[in-house]
Formats: C-alpha cells, sequence, structure tokens
C-alpha cells in the first residue's frame, strides 16, 4: 500500500493532538484509554520509583494518557499531593525513556493525588474510596480505576480485604471498572500461589487481574509472535524434525542490588525461571493461536507449560550455583554470601540452568535448555533456536569441519534483534565452508525505540487488553515444573562459581554430556 492510500483517522484524539511529539497523521495511533484513575500501592518502592512512574511520564509524553487520567499514591508517608508530585518527578526525570518535557509535567502534575495512610487503617481506604468517587465528578472519571499492587505478598491479603469492605473492586458499584495489577513472584510454590490466586480473584473478577510478567512487555519477546507466525519461512522448520535443541538465556552482570532480604528467600528459580524463562519457552514452542487475542494466545501458551517435562536424571540435569567472589568490569566483587545481609552459609542460588522436555508431538525429543544467574560477564537474554545439521555435506569433510548447527537467535535484550546463523563458502579455490551471521538490528530498522515493557503493560491494563499478562493457570502449570525442582534443590547445595564467569561447570557437564555447548552470547 503507498502511503497516498492510507486512511487516516479524521478524528485526532485530542490527546494526542495536542501533543507535539505526534504526528496527528500516524495511521499507527495506538488506542488512548477512557478516562480513568491509577491508584498505586507501594509507590515508595524501587519498581515504583524506577519503572512505573517514569513509565507513566512517557506515556503522557506519548500522548498515550487520556486527558482526564489521575494518578494516586498510597502510602505510609505524612505527605501531601505536593510532596508525591516533587517526588514522582524526580523519579520520572532520573528514569524516563523519553525525552523530558517540562509542559508534559506540568499538565500531568496537577492530576497527581496522594493520599496517605497504612494498610490496615480503615480510615485511610474510606479516603481512598471517597477520593475515587469524587473524582467522577470532579475529573469526568466514570468510576475507571487500576489499583496496581506494588507490595510485598504478605500485604495483599489486607489490602484486598480493605478493598473488598470499602467496594472499591465491584465494579458495578464503582459504575465503572475496576481491575488490580499484581506483580511477580506469584506465590512461592504450587501451594501458596493457588491460594494467592484465589485471594485476588475472590475480591476481582478474573479479567480484571492483571498479573505482570515484565518479559512479555518486551518488544522483541511479541516478535517473536510476528517472526513465527507472520512469515513462511520458519515455521515448516519449527518442530523436532529440524529442530537440534533451544537454548534459552537470562544472563545479567548484576549481583543482588540490595535486595538481599527478597532474594535469599527467592533463588533464580523462583525469581525469574518460573516466569520469566517459561512464559519465554511457551512463547518460543506454542502452536499458531486460533486468533490474536488474549484467550487464544494463552490457551495456546498453557497447553506448552502442562506439556513440559523434567529430565529424570535432576542430579545431572538440574544445576544451581552461587557466584563467589570475583572480577567485574575490572573491579573485585563480592561473594554472594559475604553481600549484605546475606546469611555466611545461604544456600540459596544465583543460577539455575535445566534441561526441560516439552511432550507433543512437535517437540518430542527436543531439548529446552534454560539457564539464568547473576554476576555473569554480561547481560544478554536471547533465544537460541539450534537445526540438525545437514543429513549429508556433499564437500571435502576436512574442509567443513568448522561447521556447526544453523542457528536463529532472537536477542531480547540488549542489541534487540533477529541473528541467523549459516554455512557460507570461504572465497578461495577451495570449497571450504564457515559460520557465518545475517543480523537484523532493531535500532538499524526502524527509526522508533522501543517502549519500555512498564509503558506498554500500563497502557494494556488501562485499555483492559490481557493479551501480554500471564492468566492463572498459566502460573500455576508453571510452578508444577518448579516445585520438583526446589524439592530436589532442597537437599542439593549450589556449586559456586566465580562472579565475572559463565556459571558452575556443572552446567557445561551438563551440555557436554548430550553432545552440546553452551552458546557465548
Ligand atoms: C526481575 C527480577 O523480574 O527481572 C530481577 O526480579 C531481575 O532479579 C530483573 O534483575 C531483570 O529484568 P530485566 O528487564 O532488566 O532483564
Amino acid at each position: 500500500m503507498s502511503e497516498s492510500t492510507i486512511d487516516v483517522p479524521e478524528t485526532v484524539p485530542a490527546v494526542v493532538e495536542s501533543n507535539p511529539l505526534r504526528d496527528p497523521r500516524d495511521r499507527r495511533l495506538p488506542r488512548v484509554p477512557e478516562p480513568c484513575a491509577l491508584v498505586v500501592f507501594g509507590v515508595t518502592g524501587d519498581l515504583s520509583r524506577k519503572k512505573l512512574l517514569p513509565a507513566i511520564y512517557d506515556l503522557a509524553n506519548r500522548g498515550l494518557l487520556p486527558a482526564d487520567f489521575v494518578l494516586l499514591g498510597f502510602a505510609r508517608r505524612d505527605w501531601g499531593d505536593g510532596d508525591f508530585e516533587s517526588i514522582a518527578k524526580k523519579a520520572a526525570k532520573e528514569h524516563a525513556r523519553t525525552e523530558w518535557n517540562e509542559d508534559v509535567w506540568a499538565r500531568l502534575s496537577g492530576d497527581i493525588m496522594f493520599v496517605p495512610g497504612s494498610f490496615d487503617d480503615d480510615e485511610a481506604f474510606d479516603t481512598l474510596a471517597k477520593t475515587l468517587d469524587e473524582l467522577c465528578l470532579s475529573h469526568g472519571i466514570k468510576g475507571n480505576a487500576a489499583f496496581y499492587l506494588s507490595i510485598p505478598p504478605v500485604l495483599f491479603p489486607t489490602v484486598l480485604q480493605q478493598m473488598e469492605r470499602t467496594r472499591m473492586a465491584d465494579n458495578a458499584a464503582a459504575g465503572g471498572w475496576r481491575r488490580v495489577v499484581v506483580e511477580k513472584p506469584f506465590g512461592h510454590d504450587l501451594a501458596s500461589a493457588l491460594t494467592l490466586n484465589k485471594l485476588v480473584d475472590d475480591v476481582f473478577t478474573a479479567p480484571d487481574v492483571f498479573r505482570i510478567d515484565h518479559y512479555l512487555g518486551k518488544e522483541t519477546v511479541q516478535n517473536l509472535m510476528a517472526l513465527r507466525f507472520a512469515n513462511q519461512l520458519f515455521e515448516p522448520v519449527w518442530n523436532a524434525n529440524f529442530v537440534d535443541s533451544v537454548q534459552i538465556t537470562m544472563a545479567e552482570d548484576v549481583g543482588i542490588a540490595g535486595r538481599a532480604t527478597f532474594y535469599d528467600a527467592t533463588g533464580a528459580a523462583r525469581d525469574v525461571l518460573q516466569n520469566h524463562l517459561l512464559q519465554l519457552l511457551a512463547l518460543t514452542a506454542m502452536e499458531e493461536p486460533v486468533e490474536f487475542t488474549a484467550e487464544a494466545i494463552q490457551t495456546e501458551k498453557l497447553k506448552v507449560l502442562r506439556a513440559i517435562t523434567l529430565h529424570p536424571d535432576l542430579e545431572k540435569y538440574a544445576i544451581r550455583g552461587q557466584y563467589d567472589q570475583g572480577w567485574q568490569a575490572g573491579e573485585r566483587v563480592l561473594a554472594y554470601t559475604a553481600e549484605q545481609d546475606v546469611p555466611a552459609n545461604s544456600n540459596t542460588e544465583t543460577y539455575a540452568a535445566v534441561r526441560l522436555g516439552i511432550d507433543t508431538r512437535r517437540w518430542a525429543g527436543v531439548p529446552f535448555y534454560l539457564r539464568t544467574g547473576k554476576r555473569l560477564p554480561r547481560r544478554v537474554t536471547e533465544i537460541a533456536v539450534l537445526f540438525k545439521k545437514a543429513p549429508h555435506l556433499p564437500f571435502s569433510h576436512t574442509d567443513t569441519e568448522e561447521l556447526g548447527n544453523n542457528q536463529l537467535v532472537i536477542r531480547v535484550q540488549p542489541d534487540e534483534g533477529v541473528t541467523l546463523k549459516f554455512g557460507s563458502k570461504v572465497p578461495g579455490s577451495l570449497m571450504e565452508v564457515r559460520d557465518v551471521s545475517m543480523d537484523f538490528l532493531y535500532g538499524e530498522a526502524f527509526t522508533e525505540a522501543s517502549p519500555e515493557a512498564y509503558e506498554r503493560l500500563i497502557l494494556d491494563v488501562l485499555l483492559g487488553d490481557s493479551t501480554l499478562f500471564p492468566r492463572n493457570a498459566e502460573v500455576e502449570a508453571s510452578w508444577r515444573v518448579v516445585d520438583p525442582l526446589e524439592a530436589f534443590w532442597a537437599t542439593h547445595p549450589p556449586e559456586k562459581y566465580r562472579a565475572g564467569e559463565w556459571g558452575p561447570t556443572a552446567a557445561d557437564e551438563m551440555l557436554g554430556r548430550d553432545g552440546r555447548a553452551w552458546r557465548r552470547p
């Protein structure tokens, strides 16, 4: 379709029109949510400061918040609206993705409110409920509100009870929609996840519950679906007939970044394998959804999660590690057990690697190797699909010795993109074939920068689109994979690895035993 034939919407939302950063003829104008309030519990926390508040500013800056929007903070602080506004401004200015625009903030700042109180304070919740009611009159917000629980899960019951008591979660009573956003961890194991899910579902109706797995908000993760289902090239070979194995890596170069209390009680498997890595696996392995809707996609992911099997020999195929002291970026870094507030005898893992199978016709026999770790040499998340080697090579053996598997690598971060590795002739008179790479880089192919995951996900909550949110059953199916691993690891202390290196040797041996090796991303 040429540019001249594109339909430009006749009316452009006022909020978009008034935004200098937006071209009103942009045919890909995303939808803008209805007038609404976003209530954040736990606004003083790290997540709120580094991700939520900046994302709200970025959305405002992109013209994606409704003209009638209110941000309401709730916390145990002796603050007024102005105090919260200046703290939110500082956080947004420091961490926003888009350029700072004082006018955008000035518009937003008039709609930032704060209700002080602790979670067991009935009066404070009554004030919150009353404030939301009043917004109908003062801001034309017809009862629509999303509640973001950016608080430790132990506080969920109290906050949810308060919402039930004050009928804040009741769509009919509110005269609009009421939604709740739950941050991971979604429980500690299957039993606690079931309790948590029930607790949330008793207060909110299931379609109004949004569980955030921020990896699903990443642009490249969504591109996985585009790559697979918008092209003819990949899907025919996306199965056990052609795929040798799949490696999913989430490596971080940072340590536990001051979160000792949370991390030591959690460990790498519960922190990221149960959610981020298994969601990446589900998207990589799922069948094509019958339509691009939340329900259809969640259904396909769930089928994969339920078909996951562990290798029977966990001793060899479920490895965990803990970083020891070492060097990173030229600096000496502490061992995990020497980090502040970590017990010296802690057995919590900072690294996990497992071999999983998927019991379906498409994937039978294909190993999925998953690994994640802190204090590894670099920050990189990628999904690598390694294809079987050509069954026959008509070239002289010695010239093709170094030929590896064809690989399709989806780089989630950083340097978002896709790389295809295949054999190519080396120039010269010999028929020598070597591996080469063909790269697609988001940064080079598109002028638009990718939105931050939280930007995308908060917008989807306000729009009521749950496509990128895992549902209950997915969370539960994931715990069914992780619980037996945790039970096994409870009696197997983690192997130490040097900070700044690629994890414990047992993880290399795991692949070596299968005649494979981890990619060096
Ligand atoms: C979080 C984990 O979910 O993801 C952290 O709790 C981890 O431990 C973080 O560091 C990584 O997120 P990202 O987007 O930086 O890869």
